[in-house]
């Protein structure tokens, strides 16, 4: 479903990815962890052109990403929930849910409203669909924008650090609703975090990231029983959850 194939990334100067090879089979649900500045959050940019890929390839259910045809394939298939939730605060929580699917999918305001219901429910939150952004809490915002990524009704799915941003006591909340999607077979996830109860009990597989390269993956039986890398041997030593 994504494939980035020898990608490269530069900023300037600065080599942030190195021949970045990894496939994500559909339905797959993939974990991205590693060390602050070791190239989690490009990976994933790069996989929907956020970020262009200085050389190598993308590829999205077999077609190439490229920058002319990048608006419509990342429309039609994948959507991005990050750290910052990146709603609007000034319109209400339906409206953040219905507006991409009228602009970009072609719904009628009720087919979108209906959509919005429907999502609003699978993340528990129906009955905020007239609040705007700032009266929810954290916690709940992220679940809001988990509904908006799911309206867009797209194959794939990528999470930037979802549950970073957030306190404690709703970051459960959060992992909750993630934990319920993962179980839909057919939506492609691709996740950035620092929960390693959720890498160990959802992920079909987890890839270590260190200086812009992958430099170990493996089950999360693997991961959390016999490590090989050094690296990932520490890094899982130090993290408490
Ligand atoms: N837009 C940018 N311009 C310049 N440098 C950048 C930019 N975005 C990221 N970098 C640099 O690229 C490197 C990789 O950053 P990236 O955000 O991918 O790391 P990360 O693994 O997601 O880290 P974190 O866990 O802190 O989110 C870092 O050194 C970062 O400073
Ligand atoms: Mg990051």
């Amino acid at each position: 479903m994504i494939k980035l194939e020898h990608v490269d990334k530069y900023f300037g100067d600065l080599h942030v990815l190195k021949d970045v090879n990894l496939e994500v089979a559909e339905g797959e649900k993939l974990v991205i962890i590693g060390p602050s500045g070791s190239g989690k959050s490009t990976t994933v940019r790069c996989m929907n052109f956020l970020e262009e890929p200085t050389s190598g390839h993308v590829y999205i259910d077999g077609q190439e990403l490229t920058n002319k045809n990048k608006t419509r394939i990342v429309r039609d298939n994948m959507s991005m929930v990050f750290q910052q939730f990146n709603l609007y605060p000034h319109m209400t929580v339906l409206k953040n849910l219905t507006l991409a699917p009228m602009k970009l999918h072609h719904k009628t305001k009720a087919e979108a409203e209906e959509l919005a219901y429907h999502y609003l429910e699978v993340v528990g939150l129906r009955d905020k669909a007239d609040v705007y952004p700032p009266q929810l809490s954290g916690g709940q915002q992220q679940r809001i924008a988990i509904a908006r990524a799911l309206c867009a009704q797209t194959k794939i799915i990528l999470f930037d650090e979802p549950t970073s941003a957030l306190d404690p006591e709703t970051i459960q909340e959060v992992l909750d609703v993630m934990v319920k999607l993962a179980h839909e077979k057919n939506i492609t996830m691709v996740v950035v975090t620092h929960e390693m109860g959720f890498a160990r009990n959802v992920a079909d597989r987890i890839v270590f990231m260190a200086d812009g390269q992958i430099i170990e993956e493996g089950t999360p039986e693997h991961f959390f029983t016999n490590p090989k890398n050094e690296r990932v041997r520490q890094f899982l030593s130090k993290i408490v959850r």
